[in-house]
C-alpha cells in the first residue's frame, strides 16, 4: 500500500502522471486543462468527434476557460484530446465527468456513467485510480461502476483503485474556481480515498477526506438539494408576497442582515442547469427503493418547477393591459440561459416559459441572449435579435427579464420599454421604473 502511494508521489513530482478525463464537458474540460497547465500529460476522451476535432486545433468551447489556455496546453501536447479510448492504458488517473441526466420519467438516467465504465474496464492497467465525478446516486459507485470494472477480472482497491469525489465548479463564478474550491473524496477503500486525493491534490489546494463512495455521493446531493429547498422556499414566499403586497426582495434583503443562521437566496422563474433541476429526482428515485419518499425535497422540485407558469401568467396579464391580443401580442424574452452570464441552456426555465406562452398561442415571442445563438422550442426556431436597442424593443409589448445577465444595459432596457416583467430583481437600481412589473413584489 504504502509502496503504491510512494509511486504516485513520485509520478507526480517528476511530472510523469499521466491523466485521463472521460467527458469534456462544463466539468471534465476545466478539469483536463488544469492537470495540462500543471506540465502533466493529460489524455481527452469524448464520444463528441465535433468537440474532439475543436481541441485538437487548439479551439475552447467552454466559457469559464480562457481560448488562450487551450491553445496553449495544446500547442504544448499536454492536452491530448482524442475518441480512441485505447488510451485510457496509458493513464495512471482517470477522472469520469460524463452526463447524468434524467429520463423522461424523471428516473436516473446512468448509461453515461456505465458506457465511459465499459471503455475503462476494455483498458484498464494495474494500479490506475479511476475517479467517478458525474454527480449520481449513493450507491452508484460501489453498485455499479464497481462491478463493471472488476469484469475485468481485476480487484477494485487491490488491482486497481476506486473512488467518488463530486464536482464542485460553479460556472460563471469568478471567486470560486478549481483552484480554490474544496474537494470532497470517498474511495471504496483507504488507499482509493488517499490516491484520488493526492492526485486531486495537484490542482486543488484543499481536500475533505470521507469515509465511503456513498457519503461523497450523498454530500453532493446534499449541496444541491439545499439549494432547491431553499429557492423554493423563497419562491413560494414570492407568491405569497405578490398576494399579500410586501415586497419580497425587502424582505430578504432585510433578514440577510443577520449574521447567523441565515442564507439569502431570491426567487425568479424556476431553476435549471443539469444539477439543481435533476439531483431532488435522483435522491427520490433511490429512496423509493428503500421504501422512503422523499415529501419535502419533491415538494420543493414542485414549487420550483411551477415558477415558470407564475410568470407566463404575469406576461398574460400584462398583455390584457394592452390594446392587444394574444395573437397580436409581441413579447421579447431577455436572457434564455439557465443563469446570469453563462451559456448553458440545458432544463432553462426561460424555454418552459417560452413554451407555456407559445401554449398560450402567443405567435411572436424573439428572444435576445448573446451567450445563446440558437434556439429551438417546440421543434421550432426562436427568433433571435442581433442586438437590443431603443428602436429594437420599441417593437414589443412585454419584455420579459428572465436571466439576469450582467451585459444587459437595464437603464436603457427600462427607458425603451412598454412594459417589463422582471423576474430576477435585474431593474432594481433602475430610476423611475414605472413600467416594471417585478415578480414578488407585492404590487
Ligand atoms: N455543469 C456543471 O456546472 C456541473 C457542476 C457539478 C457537477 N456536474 C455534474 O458533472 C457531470 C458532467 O456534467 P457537464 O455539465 O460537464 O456535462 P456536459 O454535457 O457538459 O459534458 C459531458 C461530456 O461527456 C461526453 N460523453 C458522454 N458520454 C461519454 C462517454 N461514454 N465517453 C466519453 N465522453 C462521453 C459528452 O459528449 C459531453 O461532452 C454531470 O453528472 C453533472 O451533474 C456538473
Amino acid at each position: 500500500m504504502k509502496e503504491v502511494l510512494e509511486n504516485y508521489q513520485n509520478l507526480i513530482n517528476s511530472k510523469q502522471l499521466v491523466v485521463g478525463v472521460i467527458g469534456l464537458g462544463y466539468v471534465g474540460l476545466p478539469i483536463a486543462v488544469e492537470f495540462a497547465k500543471k506540465g502533466y500529460i493529460t489524455y481527452g476522451f469524448d464520444t463528441d468527434k465535433n468537440k474532439i476535432s475543436k481541441l485538437q486545433s487548439g479551439i475552447n468551447y467552454i466559457q469559464d476557460i480562457e481560448d488562450e489556455q487551450v491553445e496553449q496546453v495544446v500547442a504544448d501536447k499536454k492536452l491530448l484530446a482524442t475518441n480512441n479510448f485505447g488510451e485510457i492504458k496509458k493513464c495512471n488517473a482517470i477522472f469520469v465527468c460524463v452526463p447524468t441526466p434524467f429520463t423522461p420519467n424523471k428516473d436516473p438516467d446512468i448509461s453515461y456513467i456505465v458506457s465511459a465504465c465499459n471503455s475503462i474496464r476494455d483498458n484498464i492497467t494495474p494500479n490506475q485510480i479511476i475517479i467517478l465525478k458525474s454527480t449520481t446516486f449513493p450507491g452508484t459507485t460501489e453498485k455499479y461502476v464497481k462491478p463493471i470494472l472488476e469484469e475485468s477480472g481485476k480487484k477494485s482497491g487491490e488491482d486497481f483503485y476506486l473512488a467518488f469525489s463530486p464536482e464542485r465548479i460553479d460556472p460563471g463564478n469568478k471567486v470560486w474556481t478549481t483552484s480554490n474550491t474544496t474537494v470532497v473524496v470517498g474511495g471504496v477503500n483507504e488507499i482509493s480515498t488517499d490516491l484520488a486525493s493526492m492526485v486531486h491534490n495537484v490542482v486543488v489546494s484543499q481536500i475533505k477526506k470521507v469515509k465511503s463512495p456513498a457519503v461523497a455521493e450523498m454530500e453532493k446531493l446534499l449541496e444541491n438539494i439545499f439549494r432547491s429547498v431553499n429557492i423554493a422556499l423563497v419562491n413560494e414566499m414570492a407568491q405569497l408576497c405578490d398576494r399579500i403586497g410586501v415586497n419580497i426582495w425587502e424582505v430578504v434583503d432585510a433578514a440577510a442582515t443577520k449574521p447567523f443562521g441565515f442564507m439569502p437566496f431570491y426567487p425568479g422563474p424556476g431553476i435549471g442547469g443539469h444539477c439543481i433541476l435533476i439531483d431532488p429526482y435522483y435522491l427520490a428515485w433511490m429512496a423509493r427503493e428503500y421504501d422512503f419518499v422523499t415529501k419535502f425535497i419533491q415538494l420543493a422540485a414542485e414549487i420550483n418547477e411551477d415558477m415558470p407558469y407564475y410568470v407566463k401568467n404575469m406576461v398574460i396579464r400584462e398583455i390584457a393591459k394592452q390594446d392587444v391580443t394574444i395573437k397580436t401580442a409581441k413579447i421579447l424574452i431577455l436572457g434564455m440561459a439557465f443563469k446570469r452570464d453563462v451559456d448553458d441552456l440545458r432544463h432553462s426555465p426561460a424555454l418552459k416559459v417560452v413554451e407555456l406562452l407559445k401554449q398560450e398561442e402567443i405567435q411572436n415571442i424573439d428572444y435576445y441572449d448573446p451567450y445563446i445563438p440558437e434556439i429551438i422550442v417546440m421543434g421550432g426556431k426562436l427568433d433571435s435579435l442581433k442586438e437590443i436597442n431603443k428602436k429594437t424593443l420599441s417593437n414589443y409589448d412585454v419584455v420579459v427579464i428572465t436571466t439576469d445577465h450582467s451585459v444587459f444595459d437595464y437603464n436603457m432596457i427600462v427607458k425603451n420599454s412598454k412594459v417589463v416583467v422582471d423576474t430576477r430583481n435585474a431593474c432594481k437600481n433602475v430610476e423611475n421604473a414605472t413600467n416594471v412589473v417585478l415578480l414578488g413584489d407585492g404590487k
